[in-house]
């Protein structure tokens, strides 16, 4: 029988590290007595005085009474041994990520724990399946995965394993509640589910890199600027470290048998091998100073040239109509020949573009309507385009005072790729049932602070735009890591929200 969420009363914690001591300063706060336990000698001790430093300063800056936090801290202690955790009714591991010291740490448990007693792992990328695969009471173990700084974080991933019984995914989710956590009901998955969603949005801003079409500046300015999200996606791996976010590409992509969809790019495995790890080692995808500031290349473009004023555009389109015009050009559907060109596509590149409507790339340029454009202006270029037109052009913007990105060839540009690529995979997620829909987009913006979550994303750019970004992706690659996930494809066809339920 699973212990019920109203008697843990204990809380045993395995692994005195970073997210250990995390998990027994978050379970002291919530009124469990929580046993802490360190293989290596004097860890535990530690973490309780860090924990205990850190619940003084939390007083100190108004964010915790007195008389809670003595009572939090009343309720810690250091133990010896593992065996010392027996009056446990949850034990929480949160030891060094290695499948057979997590296996033999659980085997060890199950003899010293009552039968009731529930096991939880913290573990970010084996299966609880695996590590439950050691013991012989399986339906009292899932997985309690918690984000860096516990403290801070407020998500907590409840991992259901196949043979996790429907108790002890109760009881796990009100530990999380109790502990001050918004806990969210995941399937045992590789990544599950934050460390899955979270590929679109990197490793999409990789490839656009690794094809020459923008600079790390470039990319991380459009996504910060246009589509608000809080850091860019390079800025982000430079800060999480790519030591770290390597790995955890290649364990998710291998765990999905390969999947083109979450395959990252040689360029990533590139800067692991060199060290060049990010803001910890001085230089990553940009490069810090002493300070531990980047030193960000402009992302803007700019000319001097004299600025366009006559333009032809390529296709009716009111939106474009307007925001040419507000920038002082003269826009019209006539083309005199010599004039720039201008459009907008969805989902295509200059070149499929001037192909389909029969436009003189030379002096086509497109511009990326979606997101919040009005930030910033991304202008994308044909091979072959006419350096003068595109000068005269910048010049114009930069005269009307819009920063602008000029790229290279992109079917989808820049933002609407990414956004895409990331609507796309929380659309997958739901499919293959990781979480139902809106618990996927709790997850994505409580765990990576995204301004919405993949599906509210969807809804926002429009479901059918979206399916077309990635009907066009897939179509003008060839490459099967842009088909449109069959959730997306369905909502699409029947003008549902991302959001709807099967
Ligand atoms: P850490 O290296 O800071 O701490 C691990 C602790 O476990 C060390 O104090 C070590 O002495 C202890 N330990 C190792 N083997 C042990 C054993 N057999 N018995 C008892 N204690 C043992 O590691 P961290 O970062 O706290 O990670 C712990 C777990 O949490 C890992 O499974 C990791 O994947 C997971 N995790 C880590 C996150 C992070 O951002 N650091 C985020 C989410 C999960």
């Amino acid at each position: 029988m699973a212990n019920s969420a109203q008697d843990i009363g204990i809380v045993g914690v395995v692994g005195a590290g970073a997210m250990g001591r995390g998990i027994a300063q978050v379970g002291a706060s919530g009124g469990m007595t929580v046993l802490l336990y360190d293989a290596a000698p004097g860890a535990a001790a530690r973490a309780r005085d860090a924990i205990l430093a850190q619940l003084d300063q939390m007083v100190a800056k108004g964010r915790l009474e007195a008389g809670a936090a003595e009572e939090a801290k009343r309720r810690l202690s250091v133990v010896e041994e593992l065996k010392a955790l027996s009056p446990a009714d949850l034990v929480v591991e949160a030891i060094v990520e290695n499948l057979g010291v997590k296996q033999e740490v659980f085997r060890q448990l199950e003899g010293i724990v009552r039968p009731d007693c529930l096991l939880a792992s913290n573990t970010s990328s084996l299966r609880i399946a695996s590590i439950a695969s050691a013991c012989e009471r399986r339906g009292r173990i899932g997985g309690l995965h918690f984000f860096n700084p516990v403290p801070l974080m407020r998500l907590v991933e409840v991992v259901r394993a196949p043979a996790t019984s429907d108790a002890t995914v109760a009881a796990l989710v009100k530990v999380g509640e109790r502990m001050g956590r918004t806990p969210v009901v995941v399937q045992d998955s590789p990544g599950f589910l934050v460390n899955l969603g979270g590929r679109a949005y990197t490793q999409e801003a990789l490839r656009i890199v690794s094809e020459g079409v923008a600079t790390p500046a470039q990319v991380d300015a459009i996504m910060r600027e246009v589509w608000g999200f809080r850091m860019g996606p390079f800025e982000l791996m430079d800060l999480t470290g790519i030591d770290v976010n390597f790995p955890v590409s290649q364990i998710v992509h291998e765990g999905y048998f390969y999947d083109r969809r979450l395959a990252t790019v040689p360029l990533h495995q590139s800067l692991k091998e060199s060290g060049q790890f990010g803001r910890k080692s001085g230089r990553g995808f940009f490069d810090y100073d002493s300070n531990g500031k980047a030193i960000l290349p402009s992302a803007d473009a700019s000319s001097d040239a004299a600025p366009a004023s006559r333009v032809c555009l390529a296709e009716e389109d009111e939106v474009l109509g307007e925001l040419l015009r507000d920038c002082g050009f003269e826009a019209s559907g006539f083309d005199d020949g010599d004039c720039p060109i201008l459009g907008a596509p969805l989902g295509e590149d200059c070149a499929t573009y001037a192909a389909r409507l029969g436009l003189d790339h030379r002096r086509l340029f497109a511009l990326d309507l979606t997101g919040k454009f009005d930030k910033r202006l991304t202008l994308m270029r044909a091979p072959g385009a006419r350096q003068a037109l595109l000068d005269a052009v910048v010049a114009r913007f930069n005269q009307a005072g819009r920063p602008i990105s000029v790229i290279f060839d992109s079917p989808g540009f820049v933002g609407q790729r990414i956004a895409a690529m990331v609507a796309n995979l929380g659309c997958e997620m739901a499919q293959i049932r990781i979480a139902g829909p809106e618990d996927i987009d709790k997850a994505m913006t409580l765990g990576l602070n995204y301004p919405l979550g993949p599906l509210a994303l969807a809804d926002a750019m429009g479901v059918a735009a979206v399916h077309t970004i990635m009907q066009q992706l897939q179509a003008i690659t060839g490459d099967d890591r842009y088909r449109p996930s069959l959730w997306l494809r369905r909502r699409a066809l029947l003008g549902l929200s991302a959001l709807a339920a099967d």
